[in-house]
């Protein structure tokens, strides 16, 4: 693994109190957005449209993310639109050994942490994987065991704090095995119990953990798939994660009609769901 780190722009410092609280447009008081910013799978397409209306706010960010050329692109993108500051480092994160060292760097570079957002992950070949137990590991690696590692040390990181946002992207895919995807759906809902044994552990010490579970969304992803009437824009999803995050939420479902729809879904007897195409 090649390491590569730069700062794009220099760090603003501010006081962690003058970022408590904010007036919005209404004069009530809100809480106040990240400021000082981990993204962990920065070149994901609904990580970027979040970076995008933050950096505006003067955020400084720390990206991570395993494409050189398209993280720097990324970094330009959010210091033209107003970040304050923004480091990047090269990683393949699969790679959980170099974890440690990483989030070091991140937090040493930024100098707080108010908010990490986890974005990386894949779908995977479900067909390879049915045929191969390597296939289906290397999933589990990348959309389970990698972000477990990353929040097992993150957590810790923010329980000492006693301040702090863990926002992690699982999936509505975790929420029922379906014969189309099990094997990313099974890396989303081992998430799902993961952070929310977390959340319970970390409420007290003041730490938000919020699961955000999209339905389908137009991204690189999901590019080889038929867009139908229920995907949702980047843009869209980056919407309801910022509003999560400011309203403390603890799992978002988004667009909002998911819940719903997962609901029917988790209601259907397995006699009759095992029996249906999905
Ligand atoms: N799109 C959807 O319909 C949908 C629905 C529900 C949940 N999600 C979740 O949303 C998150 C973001 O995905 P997206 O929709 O924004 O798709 P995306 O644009 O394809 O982003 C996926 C990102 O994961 C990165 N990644 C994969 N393996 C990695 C590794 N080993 N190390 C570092 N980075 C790695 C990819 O980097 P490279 O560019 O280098 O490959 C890419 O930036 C994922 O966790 C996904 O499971 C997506």
């Amino acid at each position: 693994m090649r390491r590569r780190r730069s700062q794009i722009d220099s760090l603003e410092e501010r006081p962690i109190e003058a970022r408590t609280e904010r007036t919005g447009r209404s004069g009530r008081s809100k809480r106040a957005m990240p400021k000082t910013i981990l993204v962990l799978g920065a070149t994901s397409a609904i990580a970027q449209a979040w970076m995008r209306l933050l950096a505006p706010d003067g955020a400084s960010f720390f990206l991570v993310a395993r494409n050189a050329a398209h993280l720097d692109s990324v970094a330009k993108d959010l210091v033209t639109r107003g970040a304050a500051a923004v480091y990047v480092e090269t990683s393949d994160l699969d790679e959980t050994a170099a974890h440690t060292g990483l989030l070091e760097r991140a937090v040493g570079a930024l100098g707080t942490l108010d908010c990490a957002l986890i974005a990386h992950g894949v779908l995977g070949d479900q067909a390879a994987g049915e045929r191969d137990f390597a296939v289906a590991a290397g999933s589990l690696q990348t959309s389970f065991l990698s972000p477990v590692s990353l929040v097992t040390w993150l957590a810790n990181y923010f329980g000492r704090q006693y301040h702090g946002s863990l926002v992690v992207i699982s999936s509505v895919a975790g929420d029922r095995g379906r014969k189309s995807n099990y094997i990313y759906g099974s890396a989303k809902a081992g998430l799902n119990a993961f952070l929310g044994g977390v959340r319970n552990r970390l409420d007290r010490e003041g730490v938000q953990v919020l699961t955000v579970r999209p339905g389908f969304v137009a991204t690189p992803m999901t590019a080889h798939l038929p867009q139908g009437p229920l995907f949702a824009t980047p843009d869209a999803v980056a919407r309801d994660i910022l509003h999560a995050i400011e309203h403390r939420r603890d799992v978002l479902y988004t667009p909002w009609f998911w819940r719903w729809i997962m609901a029917l879904i988790r209601v259907i007897p397995e006699w009759k769901f095992k029996k249906m195409d999905l």
